[in-house]
């Protein structure tokens, strides 16, 4: 069946809206409906439909036209929104792309990158050709248990699936004691394990139809098998296959590890674009790091993979950040503030620290963990289409 798109234009400029309207009708998949610069208007009209896309130029009244995308991103889940400028600078695209914007491009329109985009688009809206979109694995790591591993990871994944409603996976790679289910209080029918034994037969609609989605969000949890004995006699090969069937399924993976430097650890953090590596502050773990970082070196593991990342830090604590810059000759990428009272009536409750309290310090730092690791993604697409500025 043929399916047809909905299509709405809304810019200030009669020639914007007509050079839209001609390079639509060739196109054929998406129905011209409507031109307009009233965003009242647009947003009635868009309310109507099941499914839409909308072109939006923010060329002229910026921040009233990004405000109508944030509103109808997030109102709407299946309406999608290509955001036109004159400016087409990497700070503006991030910050359309952040907030819910799948496309920007600049003015005046080149015909095949516009071409480009719509294919795209058609091929995901109607399921004609899964999606693919690229895939950052991102691991939490630290060769010392009880430092924040699974808190990072579950809240990470839950706010990057949040800020780019992309489809982000958890995966619990702690085979003997797992706690992303725990965290996130769910009792999912398919575990690692499961999943690892049919690798055959396991696919994207499998995936996204099996793997336990949590709550109404894009984020899909494979958890920890419920029994030691299903841990047994995991290939490394078996692991690399998995990663590279949910790198064509997911946009971001998030791996819980456990605390050793297991095969599956190994794996996990060979098939990782970014590597965070968890410490606190205090001598001891400092130590480990230290260690850590030689581990991989010697596993030649790229520098650039491995990003620091404190947890439970402290203004005031005896170490200062810049201490520990120096003792472990990197910089840090990220500080989680300690705040033991939300994290544990977070756990205690199984739900992430944005359902506890969004204003508090750490949600608010996960939070900005997660722009930060997505904006670095819509940046690098950013700077090679529109250069640095
Ligand atoms: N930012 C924080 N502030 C205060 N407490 C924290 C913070 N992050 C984590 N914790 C606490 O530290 C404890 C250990 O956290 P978590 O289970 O996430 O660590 P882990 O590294 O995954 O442990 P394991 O090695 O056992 O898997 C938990 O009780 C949690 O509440
Ligand atoms: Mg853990």
């Amino acid at each position: 069946m043929k399916h047809s798109i909905h299509t709405i234009v809304i810019s200030e400029q009669q020639s914007t809206c007509e050079l839209v309207k001609l390079y639509l009708q060739e196109f054929e998949n998406f129905t011209f409906l409507a031109e307009t610069s009233d965003l009242t208007k647009a947003y009635n009209a868009i309310k109507e439909l099941d499914k839409s896309l909308v072109i939006v130029d923010i060329s002229m009244y910026q921040e009233q036209a990004l405000n109508f995308v944030s509103k109808i991103t997030s109102e709407f889940s299946d309406c999608r929104v290509i955001v036109l400028s004159d400016k087409p600078q990497v700070d503006l695209v991030i910050r359309a792309m952040r907030i819910g914007a799948s496309d920007f491009l600049s003015l005046p329109l080149l015909k095949d990158e516009f071409f480009d985009v719509l294919t795209k688009h058609y091929l995901d809206m109607t399921g004609a050709k899964p999606k693919k979109s690229k895939c950052r694995v991102i691991t939490v790591y630290s060769n010392k248990g009880g430092v924040g591993k699974t808190s990072i990871a579950t809240n990470l994944a839950l706010e990057l699936a949040k800020i780019t409603k992309e489809n982000v996976a958890l995966i619990d790679l702690n085979f003997q004691l797992g706690d992303v289910t725990t965290f996130l209080d769910l009792k999912p029918s398919f575990n690692i394990s499961y999943m690892l034994q049919n690798l055959d037969k396991i696919n994207e609609d499998f995936l996204l139809s099996t793997l336990e989605k949590y709550k109404d969000t894009s984020l899909y949890v494979l958890a920890d098998p419920p029994y030691f004995k299903q841990a047994e006699n995991v290939s490394s090969r078996d692991i690399t296959k998995l990663f590279n069937i949910l790198r064509d399924t997911f946009s971001y993976v998030v791996v819980d590890t456990s605390a050793g430097f297991d095969d599956k650890a190994i794996n996990a953090l060979e098939n990782s674009d970014l590597i965070f590596l968890v410490t606190i502050v205090n001598l001891p773990a400092l130590r480990n790091c230290q260690r850590c970082l030689e581990l991989f070196d010697k596993l030649g593991l790229e520098d650039e993979r491995i990003q620091i990342l404190i947890n439970r830090y402290m203004e005031n604590d005896e170490i200062n950040a810049d201490a520990v810059e120096e003792v472990l000759g990197k910089n840090i990428y990220w500080k989680i503030p300690n705040n033991y009272f939300t994290m544990m009536s977070a756990i205690n409750k199984g739900v992430p620290v944005s359902a506890v309290n969004p204003d508090s310090n750490v949600a608010l730092s996960y939070k900005n963990l997660a722009l930060l690791v997505s904006d670095s993604v819509f940046r690098q697409s950013a700077q090679k289409r529109y250069g640095r500025v």
